[in-house]
């Protein structure tokens, strides 16, 4: 099998050996995509080798990522692969959300109970893979804060220099704390995510440094493997909607192709739809699905959401995920801070949790049954991104009710659950609990 760099763009379709140290493509400075030649074997005997994988003890078949290396061959060579045991996390049934969500049945895909607590070591066991193979040693990133924990981690475990690129003040204490936990060499900008991305792919290519962001084809491919992964989980039955949340759309990106190959080789016979869920704050691609001319994205200058992770205004993967949504007939939606704070805490209560940008999904799909776009009784899987400890400050201040919007309102603590301060007396705590 064979493996190369082809470019995204319809019209320029540039090819390049897979072992180019590239983000964009050359001549037309469009996206680049991972692209293999057809298969020798027959792909109904992968899903047999990936089940079995699952009883075998060797690292690389514990990998929820390379359990699946058929589906992502582009090493040539996999005994330098870092593995820090990613994927491998569960599909889990909320009921209490479904019932909020106005569904008869929703279910989770959570991304949360990944190494680093989110869907980014998916994508980056497979970039610093390519990190190594390519020779470098020093890696970087600019981040909300999960790809800079994930590429923390992964970096250092390989013995490659981490260095992250975080806008000052605007991530959740809980990222922070793993970038700097595991070793990364950690810049605090004074900027937003957008303006310190063009900074960082500037340093990266005068200094000959690997960029680890969602623009490196890499990341895209350990991503695709949450839908590989779901879909062998739900024993091939396709669902109806696969909901999740979009900020720099990498991970929309990610499962439309993931989707799109999957129905290409034959592994499922249909593509579910994707609900691609937006903070109203930082919500350019809502905006240009509703556009008239969707030729070109309008970037939201000062985004802003409570939920960091995904407080983005320039997307960089939309060509893509704009290709992904229309292939699935997906749709894209946007949801409010309160909506998001409450969905998150029906999550909690649910005994799921998840971080402010996962709880984008339940929130969005209250809305989309709401208006008749996803039917009560659909088959939705959505997917949890994020670790419910990631942004402890969140969770607090909108329990106890002192959480408020970027614009200064105070978010109603609709569902909030305040711990009570009782003083050292078993009686006094006894009338308590027994009233
Ligand atoms: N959910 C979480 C928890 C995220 O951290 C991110 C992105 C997203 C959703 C959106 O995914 O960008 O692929 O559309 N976080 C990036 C970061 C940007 O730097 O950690 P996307």
């Amino acid at each position: 099998m064979t493996a190369e760099l082809i470019c995204f763009e319809g019209r320029c379709r540039s090819r390049y050996a897979i072992t180019e140290p590239i983000y964009n493509c050359p001549r037309c400075g469009g996206l680049l995509e991972a692209a293999y030649s057809k298969p020798e074997s027959s792909v109904a005997e992968w899903k047999a080798l990936w089940r079995a994988r699952r009883t075998s003890n060797a690292p690389l078949d514990q990998s929820g990522v390379w359990r699946y290396r058929e589906f992502i061959p582009f090493l040539a060579d996999y005994s330098r692969v870092v593995t820090l045991r990613e994927g491998s996390t569960p599909i889990l049934d909320g009921r209490l959300a479904a019932e909020y969500g106005g569904l008869d049945r929703l279910r989770f895909k959570h991304q949360g109970f990944n190494p680093t607590g989110s869907f980014k070591d998916n994508g980056m066991t497979c970039g610093v893979a390519q990190a190594l193979r390519l020779g470098m040693t020093r890696v970087a990133c600019v981040s909300t804060g999960n790809t800079s924990a994930s590429m923390a981690a992964y970096a250092s475990a390989a013995g490659l220099q981490p260095i992250i690129f975080i806008p000052y003040g605007n991530i959740a204490y809980g990222k922070l704390a793993q970038a700097l936990e595991y070793g990364a060499r950690t810049f605090q900008v004074e900027a937003n995510f957008d303006q310190i991305l063009a900074l960082v792919r500037q340093l990266a290519e005068r200094l000959g440094i690997y960029l680890l962001n969602s623009i490196n084809p890499f990341r895209i491919e350990g991503q695709k493997t949450i839908m590989l992964e779901m879909m062998d989980q739900l024993d091939w039955r396709v669902p109806d909607w696969v909901v999740l949340p979009g900020g720099n759309l990498g991970n929309t990106s990610a499962f439309g192709k993931g989707l799109r190959e999957m129905k290409e080789l034959g592994l499922i016979d249909r593509l579910p739809r994707l609900a691609v869920i937006q903070a109203a704050g930082a919500a350019p691609f809502y905006d240009l699905m509703r556009a008239a001319d969707r030729s070109q994205l309008h970037a939201v200058v000062h985004p802003e959401t409570l939920a960091t992770a995904i407080k983005i205004g320039d997307p960089v993967s939309w060509p893509k995920a704009l290709h992904e949504v229309n292939t699935t007939c997906g749709v894209v939606e946007q949801v409010s801070e309160q909506e998001i704070a409450d969905a998150k805490a029906v999550i909690g209560k649910a005994g799921i949790g998840c971080e402010p940008a996962s709880a984008a999904t339940l929130a969005g799909i209250r809305k989309l049954t709401a208006a008749g776009t996803i039917a009560k009784g659909s088959d939705v899987v959505a997917v949890l991104t994020g670790n419910v400890l990631k942004d402890p400050d969140y969770v607090h201040q909108y329990h106890t009710g002192v959480l408020k919007a970027p614009d200064n309102t105070v978010i109603k603590s609709n569902f909030g659950n305040a711990p009570v301060v009782v003083p050292n007396d078993a009686g006094v705590i006894e009338v308590m609990l027994r009233g």
